[in-house]
């Protein structure tokens, strides 16, 4: 049974409804990540653990990365990091985390919304894991992410297949999430600007916020940037 940092800690995830107007993904996200001392368990997201471990060392930037939890699990592994979130309260609590473990030093937190981010620098690896912004389509907030990949650098996405979807999420509606397929269509990650690596769904155990053990699934895309835009 795998417990990883996208499961809640304590109470029920993403239960309030996200609206367009400025401002908002910050105030909810601060009034989420405010209600409960720890949002996530503090482990690194396996799919991002089996799926960087084996490359080398960049810049990376880890978008939606709350509380940190993979933005340091990077930086131990020698990669100077971007984290960027909407939440500031998240990104203290990163902060605060990546001092507690001596990994400050090469990690940049950014507090930013995607709905007015625009990339100003490119990396070697852009990692997006659960970034279910209700707040914009998942297809905008993600093709920030294929944009900020340099030519040679790694586009890794992964999120909540909408056929093993978490239960504790009254908001789940399947519309809202992808597949690895739906991604690599509606991002043209394909030839000849990507080399698709890995397209799946993967199923894992995990622990929900009652204690009990759930199913979920994963839809993992990762790629390679062959040539710029
Ligand atoms: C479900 S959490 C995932 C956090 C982390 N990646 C993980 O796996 O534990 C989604 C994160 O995306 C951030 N987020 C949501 N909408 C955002 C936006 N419009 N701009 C930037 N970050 C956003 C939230 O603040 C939250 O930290």
């Amino acid at each position: 049974m795998t417990k990883h940092s996208h499961t809640p800690s304590q109470s029920h995830e993403h239960d309030d409804a996200e609206h367009a107007a400025p401002g908002t993904a910050a105030r909810m996200w601060d009034e989420k990540y405010s209600s409960r001392p720890k949002m996530w368990s503090g482990d690194p997201n396996p799919q991002l653990v089996a799926e960087v471990a084996d490359l080398s060392p960049g810049e990376a930037l880890d978008l939606g990365c709350g509380e940190g939890a993979d933005a340091i699990w990077l930086a131990a592994r020698g990669w100077a990091v971007t984290g960027l979130d909407v939440s500031a309260v998240a990104l203290e609590r990163a902060a605060a985390h990546a001092r507690e473990r001596g990994q400050d030093a090469t990690i940049e937190w950014v507090q930013q919304d995607l709905a007015t981010w625009v990339p100003d620098r490119l990396f070697d690896l852009v990692t997006a894991q659960f970034l279910h912004s209700t707040q914009m389509p998942w297809q905008q907030a993600l093709q920030l992410a294929a944009a900020a990949v340099r030519t040679g650098g790694t586009l890794l996405i992964v999120g909540h297949h909408p056929d093993g979807l978490p239960p504790w999420g009254a908001h789940h509606t399947p519309e809202k999430f992808f597949t690895a397929e739906d991604l690599a269509r509606e991002l043209r990650i394909e030839e000849p600007l990507w080399r698709v690596e890995v397209l799946d769904s993967r199923q894992r155990g995990a622990i929900g916020p009652d204690g009990e053990a759930v199913s979920l699934t994963d839809a993992v895309l990762r790629a390679t940037r062959l040539a710029a835009q």
